[in-house]
């Protein structure tokens, strides 16, 4: 069974390239460091040069708009166009590209052009998408470089939905390829993909009820079930109840950051346009891309009725057709929903799907221009019929579409945008100039920067001044600036948020102590920009100097010399332009790094650091450099001791890799901590410590030991890669220093 102890093992055993019984086989629960490994130079065949802002200057965007345009209306013999136009397919694959963005951690989206590599390109919910993109690849061999397929994806979408009629609201470029399938992702634990009736077997707790479940849906996840993008649209574990579907699909949109209003606006408007496609039975189409016979190259799903495409399309299962307008940006998708009395039928691929069996016959066929059609609709489609609060936003839609097309256009806008991060990473001549909360905007400099005598001036300030110390001025800058995630480049230094709500009250940044800080750089800035006429620090600024500071002096008083870089020109966002909700998700569970909180029996208190350095697009020494630092600067969250293993905190010793390596130090778990804090005893020195599990793990794992092994040698070297990894920390989400 699939669910047996071999799953997920290979039948051959290959004798080459990593075949065999592998550690992670031997030790399945082995910390898994390969997601700091991830997107490493040597897979990136654009070389480590590249820059994608510079190559896509030089693309042509209104030649690529008439490429693109040309391809939209020009149907290919090996995947015929439905009724002569691929604007409703190019829009499915837009959407499917950004529609796996969840807000809670920031992964999924369009991003990274992660819908080229598997598991996304095999999803049962991406079924055909492989030709959508096959369709792309003539525009994207010939723009080359300029274009990633991340932006051309998302691009064909927009452009496809103007192409139709609607008036976009604007589109940024500025996504940049990966090259390898994201590891760091959790789709979650199942071992049945969608349909398969235990699909969401994991992610509900094994709960079977479809009704009211929505608060069960683990968290990160952003869909209903392995394999699918959000929701079933034959309905909760294919049980065609409407209002059952709208709470899967309140939770689900909801995950994505998206409101009743939103919601409503992007279903009504994609399904203002295309069709589905069930048109025979699925026993006629064949394995997932990432299971094919190597001689269709990439391709799956491969259809042995007939032509296997055109009318005798296979992809959902379902075969609807939603308007009479299935290729323009009208209104008729509301109109049908309303106007009809639905019935329960079975697509000829037997999936349950709703007609209106009274009314006339008159929607297109895709194919035959004298076959017409009764409407067709989703079960997930009806959801907004019968929720009552979907109910009276579709209607106001439905009676309003100058509205409609307003608050589709934002929703659109904000699907295709939502996980590139700030507005500095735009590219492009339509980027809007309207600026969302979403969007975590930042002020623009209105004043000149501060030099090096300034930086000299102030870093003096801040080390002169009692309150402030090498302790709390690290943990400050820290917390500032590793509230970034890669994943969609939220959080950082920049806009000094830490000072704003809700990051101002996460207990991982000590409320307290926080205060005191901020209340003294505050007033240091104050003396600073009263001395200056043109002059201004930001508290953002001074936040990340107060930590340039602080490294500096405690490295200067280990005896190494060390200089931190550090680049001003970071801005003060404001209250009011902090999405309060959006940014309680960058409160972190547990941070080994300030060793905050701990894990779970599921979520390890190791791995979740992982994660978080993941997050930080940190490698394994750069994790493992900048937790021993941490420790002998004396930077955890409390000022508890757990790690400190020095008798000089606060200088930037490489104490913590000495201590931890010395075979002289026995440890044991203390009781009633779930093994999470340890007590070990140097029995040369009769010294005792106390530490986590994000500290041993530097002693424990082997390859952490390793890097540890390197830092307990050398001091200097030590602090050198300290230095870069705080530096690379602080300056992440500097977007603005690198278009
Ligand atoms: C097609 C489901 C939301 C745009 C489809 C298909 C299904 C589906 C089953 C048919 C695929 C096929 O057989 O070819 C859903 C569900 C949604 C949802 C369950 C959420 C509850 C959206 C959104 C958009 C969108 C938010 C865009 C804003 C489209 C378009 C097509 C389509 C344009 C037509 C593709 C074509 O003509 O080839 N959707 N969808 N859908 N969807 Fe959605």
């Amino acid at each position: 069974s699939e669910d047996g102890p071999n799953f997920g093992r290979c039948p051959r055993k290959s004798t080459v390239a990593g075949g065999g019984t592998r550690n992670t086989d031997w030790w399945p629960c082995e910390l898994n460091l390969a997601v700091l490994r991830q997107n490493a130079a040597i897979s990136n065949p654009l070389g480590e040069e590249f820059h994608y802002a510079a190559e896509f200057a030089n693309l042509d965007v209104e030649q690529l708009r008439q490429d693109l345009t040309e391809l939209q209306t020009t149907s290919q013999d090996w995947w015929p166009a439905d009724f002569g136009d691929y604007g409703p397919f190019l829009i499915r694959l837009a959407w499917h590209s950004a529609g796996t963005y969840r807000a809670i951690d920031g992964r999924g989206g369009s991003g990274m052009g992660q819908i080229r590599f598997a598991p996304l390109n095999s999803w049962p919910d991406n079924a055909n998408l492989d030709k959508a993109r096959r369709l792309l690849w003539p525009i994207k061999q010939k723009y080359g470089d300029s274009l990633s397929w991340a932006d051309l994806i998302v691009f064909a979408g927009d452009l496809a939905m103007q192409n139709m009629g609607f008036p976009s609201h604007g589109f940024a470029f500025g996504r940049e390829d990966t090259w390898q399938a994201d590891e760091a992702i959790y789709w979650g634990s199942e071992h049945q993909m969608f349909p398969e009736e235990r699909s969401d077997y994991e992610r509900y707790n094994g709960s079977t009820d479809i009704h009211d479940r929505s608060d069960q849906l683990e968290s990160p996840l952003g869909s209903v079930n392995m394999g699918l993008i959000y929701v079933d649209p034959r309905g909760p574990r294919g049980t065609p109840d409407p209002l059952a579907s709208a709470g899967d699909i309140r939770m689900t949109f909801g995950r994505m950051g998206m409101n009743d209003e939103e919601t409503v606006a992007l279903i009504a408007g994609g399904h203002a346009f295309g069709k589905t496609h069930g048109a025979v039975a699925a026993s006629n189409v064949g394995p997932e891309p990432n299971a094919a016979s190597i001689h269709q190259l990439g391709l799956g799903w491969h259809n042995s009725f007939g032509t296997g495409s055109g009318n005798n399309t296979h992809t959902s299962g379902l075969e609807v057709i939603w308007s009479r307008t299935p290729t323009e940006w009208a209104n008729d998708f509301l109109n049908s929903l309303f106007r009809n009395n639905w019935t329960l039928v079975e697509s000829p691929d037997g999936a349950p799907q709703w007609e209106a069996l009274e009314a006339e016959a008159n929607y297109p066929d895709p194919f035959d221009e004298n076959k017409f059609h009764r409407p067709t609709m989703l079960t997930s489609d009806l959801a907004l019929l019968h929720d009552p609060i979907y109910h009276n936003i579709s209607q106001g839609y439905m009676n309003n579409f100058d509205d409609f097309t307003e608050k589709f256009g934002h929703a659109w806008f904000k699907l295709l945008h939502r996980d590139m991060g700030p507005r500095a990473r735009y590219l492009g001549p339509y980027v809007p100039s309207e600026v969302f909360v979403w969007q975590d905007p930042l002020p623009v400099v209105d004043h000149d920067t501060i030099d090096a005598a300034d930086i000299a001036v102030l870093k003096g300030m801040i080390l002169n001044n009692n309150a402030l110390n090498i302790s709390n001025l690290v943990t400050t800058a820290w917390g500032a600036a590793s509230s970034f995630r890669i994943s969609d480049k939220r959080g950082g230094a920049n806009g000094a948020r830490i000072a704003l709500q809700p990051q101002r009250s996460f207990p991982v940044n000590n409320p307290e102590r926080l205060d005191t800080v901020l209340g003294e750089l505050e007033t240091i800035a104050r003396q600073f920009n009263g001395n200056s006429t043109h002059k201004r620090v930001s508290l953002a600024d001074l936040i990340v100097l107060g930590g340039t500071a602080a490294v500096e002096k405690a490295a200067a008083d280990a005896g190494v010399t060390v200089e931190v870089p550090f680049s001003p020109g970071r801005v003060d966002a404001t209250q009011e332009n902090t999405d309060i909700e959006g940014f309680s998700y960058l409160e972190p569970r547990a941070d080994g790094f300030r060793n905050y909180g701990v894990g779970s029996p599921r979520d390890l208190t190791e791995e979740i650091l992982v994660d978080k350095a993941n997050q930080l697009s940190l490698t394994p020494p750069e994790l493992t450099v900048l937790v021993g630092g941490m420790r002998a600067l004396d930077a955890n969250f409390d000022g508890s001791k757990h790690g400190v293993f020095t008798n000089r905190p606060g200088v930037l010793t490489n104490d913590f890799f000495t201590q931890l390596l010395d075979i002289s130090t026995v440890w044991a778990p203390i009781e009633n901590t779930n093994e999470e804090l340890f007590q070990g005893t140097n029995v040369a020195t009769g010294v005792n410590f106390t530490a986590t599990r994000a500290d041993l793990v530097f002693g424990s794992h082997p390859e952490l030991r390793a890097i540890s092994e390197v830092y307990a040698g050398s001091g200097q070297k030590f602090a050198n890669a300290f230095v870069k990894a705080w530096v690379k920390v602080m300056d992440l989400d500097r977007y603005d220093l690198r278009v």
